[in-house]
């Protein structure tokens, strides 16, 4: 059986008093759910939050991880050093990383072994742009970053792995890919990865959503039988909203 997630991406927001607040808020406010609920500060503020959410059932994750296992990387977080404040969970593949930090499909599958092998659990993100949509490639263009970061793997590997499809046009702007073209996708991404290995994997892996989810739009979005869940943006980091979106799983 697969699992319901929601996390929230804070991307490179919010200090540390304001990630306490904010953090203090939802562990407040969280309802009684069977969803996997997480969020992702800055690394900056890791530590913090693992210690803020010690008696919660959110999870702190990561939003980034290097694939090399210590040394000479200036500004770069080895798996070691997450596993070492309590993290277990890292994004890695945002379009974000790929766009302005020139992260390759190889570099995306260097990072995806790295974790697997230190047993951090990925959550793999990756989506077509506006101009592959517009011209029909977006299933090919997803199909390709699946099968070079991800085909390598073996059958058992995928429990840990949480796919997060992220159509870049939709990605902070107001603009959502309609429930029925993310089920479309994510329909696509279970039959891609079910004759890549077996139904099994396909069936079990959670693929969430990710693109302008709000609290007007979530529960929509969540009731197609292929969308498992949300990774959100902008609206998680406000409280009432990301909770909204929360209780729309
Ligand atoms: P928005 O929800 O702000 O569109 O961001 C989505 C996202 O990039 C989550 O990783």
């Amino acid at each position: 059986m697969r699992s319901k997630i929601v996390a929230g991406n804070w991307k490179m927001n919010k200090n540390l008093d304001e990630t306490e607040t904010l953090l203090s808020a939802l562990s407040a406010k969280l309802p009684d759910t069977d969803a996997e609920v997480m969020v992702a500060p800055t690394y900056i503020n890791l530590t913090a939050a693992v210690r803020n959410l010690e008696s919660s059932k959110i999870e702190v994750i990561a939003q980034n991880m290097h694939f090399a296992e210590s040394g000479a990387y200036t500004g770069e977080i080895s798996a070691d050093m997450l596993l070492n404040v309590g993290i277990n969970t890292a994004i890695i593949g945002h379009s974000e990383r790929r766009a302005y930090f020139g992260e390759t499909d190889d570099i995306l599958a260097k990072k995806v072994t790295t974790a697997l092998e230190k047993g951090i659990r990925v959550m793999f993100c990756f989506g077509e742009e506006l101009e592959d949509r517009k011209s029909g490639n977006h299933f090919k263009v997803v199909e390709e970053q699946l099968k070079n970061a991800l085909f390598a793997l073996d059958n058992a590997a995928w429990s840990n792995i949480i796919l997060a499809y992220e159509p870049v046009w939709a990605i902070g702007t107001g603009e959502t890919a309609s429930p029925e073209q993310a089920q479309e996708m994510h329909a696509f991404i279970r039959k891609t990865i079910g004759e890549a290995f077996d139904s099994s994997v396909a069936n079990n892996v959670s693929i969430l959503y990710g693109g302008s989810v709000k609290p007007g739009n979530a529960e929509e979005i969540f009731s197609k039988p292929d969308v498992d869940g949300g990774l959100i943006g902008g609206a998680s980091l406000v409280a009432d909203d990301f909770i909204a979106i929360v209780k729309a799983i």
